[in-house]
């Protein structure tokens, strides 16, 4: 039987309960209205775990004042479907007031990896996606967490959080799940029009044809940058926020096309602003 768990004092005591069973436990932390993106953080959670925790909260902390926090979807019925049908054994449900009862006097700051992509754009954005992880972490005190490629550079600040602050887990990347016509499963996808949701499968494809550039030769970030974005231009209506080539995953500009990189975006449409990514290996020439 899956439990539901909306106060923080009943979840601290079923996860004492797990530890002194020396159960193994996986955390899939959410803002909740599940796709098949989700999904597979909760197969491959359950997969290597004995416990798997899924934790559903649109943290306000993380958006920004112009941002979607009250419209952000919710379906937490529908949600729940989802978290039984992947084996989810707890959904951790609080309320905003639950985790923030008053203004937090002490909140994380992250220093890296941020000043570029969605960090540049969303400013104050992974302090908050920090400061609640930390709080999830502390409660769930699991043995894996689970986070999305989708959300690369938030990925990388996972990484780094983990590794100053020491949480004795491990933080497991998984792969981004697709539209079968390549656009990424997002909670946000919902508020593109029919016509935006033709045009939006574009920016994959941008991705990958800045990627057959790099795998042709092209060592040039600057080219590589333009040419995805004539593409996003020429097919879609979007209002481009940013396209850019960084290293991975310390997210740093490069004069050449070199070792593993990322090649990411985000697009405004009309209601929704997407964002995708690939990460890609350029090997060394030989000398
Ligand atoms: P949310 O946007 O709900 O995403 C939860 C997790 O699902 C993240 O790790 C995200 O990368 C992953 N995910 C989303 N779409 C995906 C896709 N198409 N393929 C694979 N994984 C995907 O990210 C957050 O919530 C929040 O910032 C959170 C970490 C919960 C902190 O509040």
């Amino acid at each position: 039987m899956m439990n539901i768990i909306t106060t923080i004092d009943e979840l601290q005591k079923v996860i004492k309960e797990m530890k002194t069973q020396n159960k193994q436990i996986g955390f899939v932390p959410t803002m909740g209205y599940l796709h098949e993106g989700h999904r597979a953080l909760m197969k491959k959670a359950r997969e290597e775990n004995d416990v798997v925790v899924l934790s559903i909260f649109v943290n306000p902390l993380q958006f920004g004042p112009n941002e979607d926090l009250e419209s952000y979807p919710r379906d937490f019925v529908r949600d729940q479907d989802a978290a039984s049908a992947e084996g989810v054994d707890i959904i951790f449900y609080p309320t905003p007031a639950e985790m923030y009862p008053e203004e937090l006097s002490v909140t994380i700051q992250v220093r890296k990896r941020t000043d570029a992509l969605c960090g540049a754009s969303r400013p104050g954005h992974f302090d908050g996606v920090a400061t609640v992880l930390t709080k999830l972490f502390h409660l769930v005190q699991p043995d894996r967490a689970y986070f999305g490629k989708k959300d690369a550079q938030q990925a990388a600040v996972v990484e780094g959080l983990v590794k100053d602050f020491n949480f004795p887990l491990q933080v497991v990347p998984v792969d981004t799940v697709r539209e079968p016509d390549g656009l990424a499963k997002s909670s946000r996808n919902v508020y593109l029009s029919e016509k935006e949701r033709k045009e939006a499968p574009a920016l994959y494809r941008s991705l990958q044809l800045g990627e057959e550039l790099i795998d042709s030769g092209e060592t040039n970030p600057e080219t590589v940058i333009s040419a995805i974005k004539d593409k996003i231009l020429t097919e879609t209506s979007g209002e481009i926020d940013y396209v850019n080539l960084l290293s991975y995953p310390n997210l740093e500009n490069m004069d050449t096309i070199q070792g593993t990189c990322i090649i990411a975006l985000a697009v405004k449409f009309s209601k929704a602003r997407l964002i995708d990514n690939i990460i890609l290996t350029r090997e060394q020439e030989e000398a």
